[in-house]
């Protein structure tokens, strides 16, 4: 059967269908899509002993409709990223019931008890003790096994062949990594940025680096990343009294730099912490760089001594996480800016009474971690820089 896309009353006989559900007329299914890009259906039973969530990719931009075509193949990629995820940290992403290739659908556990993090950050919550200890673990996990140090190398030339994900790929290096820096449609701002936005396109040093970490993210093929890993990737809560952290949404995941991963944690918690300072709320967000890079860096110690290539010696694994480190603070730069001149916004600055001050603090941070990022060589450097 060919390619159908769902809509909310046919998911109770798709879920029949897939083996997912015997009693079809006791499914209640509402569609909670709020991202822009793909469509999202929870299914559950009467007596709410049941639930899934179904999450489909249309062959366009969700909310654009099909003025904005987008191959549905990103669905491949989001399912190809679970599968690496579930071999190596199956405790921090949904559990996978199915992935529907000819429908481009993926079928998972329903995660609407936990809530996404940039809306408990942006309703006044914290992270607390646990969240960007788990987000490290995962990068250090997935990036490992999917680097040359955890996998053999032809089967690694096997994945990243098979990894290839050019439509999403391209958004982001348009939107990300070259848009805010040139004079482009798609680019807004609040009018009180207008000087921060011109001296931005004027300067050719930033533009330099920016064009640096552009070609790192085009030819660095390091690992399997998650390739959107803001906090609006992520869910937390509590289930039987424990925090948990889940990661979903790896639509962008193709083998690139892991420094990509980490920025871009680093970057939206670091707006996060400017949101928190402009209300006067600031709790343990100035903390979060620092821990998740603690994190990371201790599971990748901790995974190496199981390397598949030894010629890789101790010496290297240190140049390698300083590496690592360095492009990290450089990717953050840029998703801070683009976020605030860019294409996309995020809420933790439009939702302020006055976005201006914040948002101007957190451009400057921005480009003082691309241009700086040489220089910046551990989490204090960044703590003295904000
Ligand atoms: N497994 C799940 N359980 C419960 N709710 C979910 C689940 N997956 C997604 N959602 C809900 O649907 C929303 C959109 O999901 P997701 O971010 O995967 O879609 P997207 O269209 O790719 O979004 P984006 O535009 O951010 O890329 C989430 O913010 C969340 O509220
Ligand atoms: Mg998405």
């Amino acid at each position: 059967m060919g390619y159908r896309i769902l809509e909310t009353e046919d998911v109770p006989a798709y879920l029949r269908e897939r083996g997912h559900w015997d009693d079809i007329d006791d499914i209640h299914v509402r569609e909670v899509s709020d991202g822009n890009v793909n469509r999202v259906f929870l299914a559950s039973d009467t007596a709410g002993n049941r639930s899934v969530a179904v999450k489909q990719a249309l062959p366009w931009v969700r909310v654009a409709g099909p003025s904005w075509p987008l191959s549905p193949d990103r669905a491949d990629a989001e399912a190809r990223a679970y599968e690496q995820l579930a071999k190596v940290a199956p405790d921090k992403i949904p559990a996978i019931h199915g992935y529907d290739a000819d429908n481009y659908a993926l079928v998972m556990e329903d995660l609407s008890d936990l809530g996404v993090l940039r809306t408990v950050l942006n309703e006044g919550g914290s992270y607390g003790p646990h969240t960007s200890a788990r987000i490290g673990e995962l990068v250090a996990q997935l990036s490992f096994a999917t680097s040359d140090f955890g996998m053999p190398s032809a089967e690694r030339k096997a994945l990243i062949a098979a990894s290839v994900n050019p439509e999403l790929c391209k958004i982001t290096e348009d939107v990300v990594l070259s848009e805010p820096y040139i004079e482009h449609e798609h680019n807004h701002w609040h009018p009180g940025l207008d000087d921060l936005a011109a001296e931005f396109r004027a300067d050719t040093r930033l533009r330099t680096e920016v064009a640096d970490l552009r070609h790192t993210f085009m030819t660095s093929a390091q690992s399997l990343l998650h390739g959107d890993l803001h906090t609006g990737s992520i869910m937390v809560g509590e289930r039987d009294g424990a925090h948990v952290v889940r990661v979903f949404d790896p639509e962008f995941s193709f083998v690139g730099p892991i420094g990509f991963d980490l920025g871009l944690y680093w970057a939206n918690a670091l707006v996060s912490e400017e949101r928190a300072r402009a209300l006067g709320t600031l709790t343990d967000h100035g903390d979060q760089l620092r821990l998740s890079w603690e994190a990371f860096e201790a599971e990748f110690r901790r995974l190496w001594p199981a390397r598949v290539d030894t010629f890789f010696d101790d010496a290297y694994l240190d140049r390698f996480l300083r590496r690592v480190w360095t492009e990290s603070v450089g990717f953050a730069g840029t998703e801070i800016i683009r976020r605030i001149i860019g294409f996309a916004h995020l809420t933790d600055l439009t939702t302020l009474p006055d976005p201006v001050p914040a948002s101007r603090r957190a451009l400057v941070l921005g480009r003082e971690l691309i241009v700086r990022r040489e220089r910046l060589t551990s989490p204090q450097d960044i703590r003295a820089l904000v």
